[in-house]
């Protein structure tokens, strides 16, 4: 028998990943084709944009970007768009965002229609790059007391532009989450919203790799074991949190203004760990790219 040389461990690095602020996300697959998620990377705080808050500013910018072959989009809030031209400027991406506000996103950014890829919500869309399962959402702190007119008169007062206006209403009704598969098998849960009992049911049977989570609203009486749930639930070996460079509304209060990501992120991991799970959540810092590893190592 021929002697061979034992190898004592294999790595495979499916892909890398990077969050920026709010839920902007930038993922590059291992063909080197990359993904934005909701393009939203101003170029510092802006004092005549009350929409713009100062903690949207991450000190990165659409020019630190290295790639956008498809863009992603959630819902038409400005906190998910906003740099949507300036991406498309720079990479011409597949703009791929909810068919009933396609048309509207492709006027205000001035997209060519060719380049926007409408989806509806329960399909499943195959890229060739990877492929996009979409499942309905709702927004978060959703007002519903508000009339129609009553948000209309709202955002135009916000915006000053009707067409802005129109994507800023329609941001509160057409919310889509989504598992991006890539080629290699790997599956990446992205919430921004309510995790309703819809995408409760869908990603418990679906179960993903990795969940991207907001923060925005988490139960404020009940944050740690409300986020340990919703990561049982799903059953993603991780978590990562978005949103949370704004602070967290629940959290703020839940900890008494002491809100701190990395110290909520121990906290979760510490109940998954005596639920017998080995699922994290983990926050990584803002811009630096990190690389997804699934590996296979001997034992000491
Ligand atoms: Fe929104």
């Amino acid at each position: 028998m021929p002697a061979t040389t034992q190898k004592f461990s294999m790595t495979a690095s499916p892909l890398r990943l990077r969050w920026f602020t709010e839920n902007c996300f930038e993922i590059k697959l291992a063909n080197g084709k990359t993904i934005v998620i909701d393009p939203m990377l101003p170029k510092k705080p802006d004092p005549n944009n009350p929409q713009m808050l100062d903690s949207f500013y991450s000190g990165y910018t659409v020019e630190n970007l290295e790639g956008a072959d498809y863009v992603i989009i959630n819902h038409t809030h400005g906190d998910h768009t906003a740099q949507l031209r300036e991406v498309y400027e720079r990479f011409e991406p597949i703009v791929i965002c909810h068919e009933t506000v396609a048309m509207k996103l492709a006027e205000f950014y001035n997209i060519p229609p060719r380049k926007i890829f409408p989806y509806v919500a329960n399909q499943c869309y195959d890229f060739g790059d990877f492929s996009l399962e979409t499942f309905p959402g709702l927004h978060s702190g959703s007002r519903k007391d508000v009339g129609f007119a009553e948000s209309w008169a709202e955002n135009m007062k916000r915006h000053a532009d009707e067409k802005e206006t129109w994507l800023g209403v329609a941001g509160s009704m057409f919310n889509t989450n989504f598992i991006i598969n890539t080629y290699d098998n790997i599956s990446i849960a992205f919430n921004a919203g309510e995790f309703t009992p819809v995408l409760k049911n869908a990603w418990n049977n679906r179960r993903p790799n990795i969940l991207l989570k907001h923060l925005v609203h988490i139960e404020r009486d009940n944050p740690l074991e409300t986020m340990a749930d919703i990561i049982q639930t799903v059953g993603a070996q991780l978590t990562l949190p978005m949103t949370h460079q704004r602070g967290c509304m629940d959290l703020e209060y839940a900890y008494k203004g002491k809100f701190d990501i990395n110290e909520y992120a121990d906290l979760v991991n510490e109940m998954l760990s005596k639920r017998g799970l080995s699922s994290r959540m983990f926050s990584p810092q803002s811009g630096k790219w990190h690389t997804l590893n699934v590996s296979l190592v001997q034992d000491k």
